[in-house]
């Protein structure tokens, strides 16, 4: 999951900048296709400086095959198979993209589910 993400905001750069891995705590309710109201999360945000996104790319980038790479560049795999994944934890993932600017992509994984089997283990 991070690798994808890490590795998109690289290709985001191809000039160079700079890619921010961070986590905090949000206290939130989810999406509506989430369910449930507020609730814990443990936010991790992959920032970059890259080029960013228009409206109508960010719009589409979790479909499977969806990439604005040349071909032998991207499957336009990797942010389907990574919201996969996080959905299947009962989390989500945030998208805010300025063109020319960089993106922020921020995955939202229930702290309940991920803590309460660590600590079972210690009881
Ligand atoms: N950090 C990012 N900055 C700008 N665009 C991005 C970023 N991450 C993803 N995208 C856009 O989303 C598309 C789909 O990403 P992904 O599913 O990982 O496939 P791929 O990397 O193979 O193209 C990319 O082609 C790109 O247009
Ligand atoms: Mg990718």
């Amino acid at each position: 999951m991070l690798t994808n993400l890490v590795v998109n905001a690289i290709h985001a750069m191809p000039d160079g900048g700079t890619v921010e891995i961070s986590t905090r705590h949000a206290e939130q309710v989810p999406p509506p296709y989430v369910e449930g109201g507020t609730s814990s999360w443990m936010a991790i945000e992959v920032r970059d400086t890259g080029v960013g996104m228009d409206d109508a790319t960010r719009e589409r980038i979790f479909e499977p095959f969806f990439t604005t790479k040349q071909v032998g560049e991207g499957t336009g795999l990797g942010l389907s198979v990574t919201w996969g994944i996080v959905r299947e934890h009962h989390g989500w993932i945030d998208v805010q993209s300025t063109l020319g600017h960089g993106s922020t992509f921020t995955v939202y994984l229930p702290i309940d589910t991920l803590v309460a089997p660590a600590l079972a283990g210690v009881a």
